[in-house]
């Protein structure tokens, strides 16, 4: 077998040093080897359950039980974790499969604080699922990073922060709200789903953890549900490692595969998202029967000066509150033919949705409740003209 200089061994990363790279180039390259065997340039999807032993106890490659690990997962583990700058990443069957194992960090007594604005199924399972097993929690405006202080108690162990949010476009300060939950002994954990590793990197901002929903832009394509958490810090990581392989909420190898192949084309993506976005929240602004646009990108959102600090770009997604209300809100969602109105968000196609009654319903009645005159937008890389033309049509409808 030929000396390749990108390795034979399936565990050595595609680069020696991947942190000499730039962004697009290890999602390209990084965790990626060419095949020793073909040369083949992309990974393979590995279905292999099992393999095969040298001795008893000593896997040939390092790897024993697909479960355990998997050479596809590890390529895109290693990739994502390199993306947002970690040391350490865990692939999960789902967001909230991330976001589980995350939690499972918190023993019977512990608090967590979370922002007042989330995606509602992490207050879903925040509330009924680890509140059932005990932990308690507190919905806090982040946007204050004080307010994390106020809340503060003894039993408070970690802060779970979106940013982005979904689906008020709230934005907070990572690094203020680090800050004080590091004073108070907390660790802070962010979402980065809407923002993605292009856009924000939240542990350099001073987060312990970032999780994801890698169904949305990271997958880029509607055509995968998955989950990530990356970390660097080794308590955290010793944690995610045994929970992923001791519960077992592990992605597929195709699964993975999907994933992997999106962060190729994940900065490319994005900076249409993010062109995109911008051109239809300023169309809406100037729209009569509009009464509100969420973007960050807006000079006149309440989060852009942190925005523009923290992100690179201010992402795909857009809200708005219609002037008529509810009725009016939901006669725009069944209106439109570009954008497809379903739940979901961060892929090439343009999506439309009503939170109050969709994605975010199980917020209702909570401190999480969102606006019954608000309408989500993912927007997509579609033709821009073709976007704006529906939107119009649609609001026409309102
Ligand atoms: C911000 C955010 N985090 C987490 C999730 C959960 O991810 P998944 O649906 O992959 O479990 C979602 C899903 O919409 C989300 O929007």
């Amino acid at each position: 077998m030929a000396d390749h200089p990108m390795g034979g061994d399936p565990l050595r990363s595609g680069f020696e040093d991947p942190d000499d790279y730039g962004f697009e180039t290890r999602a390209i390259r990084a965790g990626q080897p060419h095949d020793p065997r073909t040369g083949a340039v992309v990974t393979p999807i590995n279905p292999s359950t099992t393999f095969a032993q040298d001795a008893v106890g000593e896997p040939k490659f390092g790897y024993e039980y697909a479960r355990t690990g998997n050479p596809t997962r590890h390529a895109y583990q290693e990739c994502l974790a390199s993306l947002e700058g970690a040391g350490h990443g865990f692939a999960f069957a789902s967001g909230l499969a991330a976001e589980d194992a995350m939690l499972r960090m918190l023993a019977p007594g512990d608090r967590v604080l979370l922002g007042d604005d989330a995606y509602g199924g992490t207050f879903r399972l925040i509330s009924r699922v680890h509140g059932d097993a005990g932990v308690r929690h507190a919905a806090v405006d982040l946007t204050d990073p004080e307010a994390v202080r106020a809340a503060w108690t003894p039993e408070t162990r970690m802060v779970w922060l979106e940013t982005p949010t979904n689906p008020l476009l709230t934005v907070i300060d990572i690094e203020r709200v680090a800050a004080v939950a590091h004073e108070l002994g907390g660790i802070v954990v962010v979402d980065n789903t809407f923002a993605t590793p292009y856009l924000q990197q939240p542990l350099a901002l001073g987060a312990d953890a970032v999780v994801h929903s890698a169904t949305k832009y990271l997958g880029g394509h509607s055509d995968v549900v998955g989950g990530f958490v990356a970390t660097s810090d080794d308590r955290i990581a010793e944690h995610l490692g045994f929970v992923q392989n001791a519960v077992g909420a592990v992605p597929g190898p195709f699964d993975c595969y999907l994933v992997l192949r999106g962060l190729k084309t994940l900065a490319v993506r994005m900076d249409r998202h993010c062109a995109s976005a911008a051109a239809v929240a300023d169309h809406l602004s100037g729209h009569p029967r509009v009464s509100r646009v969420l973007y960050p990108g807006l000079e006149g959102h309440p989060g852009h000066d942190v925005a523009t600090r923290q992100m690179s770009g201010f992402g795909g997604m857009v809200s708005f509150r219609l002037a008529g209300g509810r009725e009016a809100a939901e006669k725009v969602a069944v209106s439109t033919e570009v954008f497809t109105l379903a739940e979901s968000l961060g892929a090439v196609e343009s999506l439309i949705e009503h939170p109050g009654v969709m994605t975010h319903a199980s917020a209702a009645g909570s401190a999480l409740e969102v606006p019954d005159d608000l309408i989500r937008i993912s927007v997509g890389i579609e033709t821009l003209d073709d976007l704006l033309a529906d939107l119009d049509r649609a609001l026409a409808t309102a």
